[in-house]
């Protein structure tokens, strides 16, 4: 399993239900990962599950294949699910659980979330535990203690800064075009690694409508350890930008 903690920034596209075989070609044809060389960060695609093999044939290091999503059960009668067995044998390194969509349309509670977390650290696949806030709770006041009950409570046995990426990402800021100000992200991430036990050296990486125009001033802030980009990850130029910014 990877040691993520040795990264110094992580840069993850995450292409939600977004691909064909036609767009991954072109997708690929156009990434010049030879501008990536030479740096220490980690660079992460994470395709929908059917395209994580033809995906893996035509990426190379620095970028890894990473997943969206995996099960909380190992196998068994659960139709239309994926394990993490499964993603580690079409070469998976990393995979989201919890990201925001998954925790509104599909349900899914800090307790399912720990459970999918503790199938991939088995499989060697380091989990990205996406958290984050809605509008409401952000007005509301509540941002800080939402945050605080998702870390914890999401969190497998035997997490560690090694082998857990967080991600942040508020969810009125996911798909909008609209971001916080770089003062209250700075303040998000220092309050998890400063306020919650144990988390003052894990990767907290911030997601929510980045783009090559703002993903400098993001990635340049003191406790931001990277980038999850949704939309501006499916334009390879676009993310190229990103990941060299
Ligand atoms: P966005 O999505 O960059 O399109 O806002 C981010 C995410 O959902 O991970």
């Amino acid at each position: 399993m990877l040691d993520v903690n040795k990264f110094n920034k992580i840069i993850a596209a995450n292409w939600k239900l977004n691909a064909s075989f036609d767009f991954i070609k072109g997708y690929f044809d156009q990434l010049n990962i030879d501008e990536l060389k030479n740096n220490e960060n980690c660079f992460i695609i994470c395709p929908p599950s059917p395209y994580l093999n033809s995906c893996s044939k035509l990426m190379n290091p620095p970028v890894l294949l990473g997943a969206q999503n995996c099960s909380k059960y190992n196998d068994g009668a659960y139709t239309g699910e994926v394990s993490a067995l499964m993603l580690a044998e079409n070469q998976c390194k990393v995979c989201i659980i919890g990201h925001s969509e998954r925790r509104q349309i599909f349900n899914e509670t800090n307790e399912d979330i720990k459970l999918k977390a503790e199938n991939l650290l088995k499989n060697d696949i380091n989990p990205i535990i996406c958290v984050g806030e809605t509008l409401e709770e952000k007005e509301g006041g509540s941002k800080f203690d939402i945050i605080q009950n998702q870390i914890t409570n999401s969190m497998p046995k035997n997490a560690s800064k090694h082998n857990i990426i967080v991600a942040y990402e508020p969810i009125w800021a996911i798909g909008t075009g609209l971001t916080p100000s770089l003062e209250d992200i700075s303040e998000i991430h220092s309050f998890i690694k400063k306020s919650i036990k144990g988390f003052d050296s894990y990767k907290v990486l911030y997601g929510g409508s980045v783009k090559s125009v703002n993903s400098e001033q993001i990635m340049k802030l003191k406790d931001v350890d990277g980038l999850l980009v949704g939309g501006a990850s499916l334009n390879p130029h676009e993310f190229i930008k990103i990941m060299t910014s």
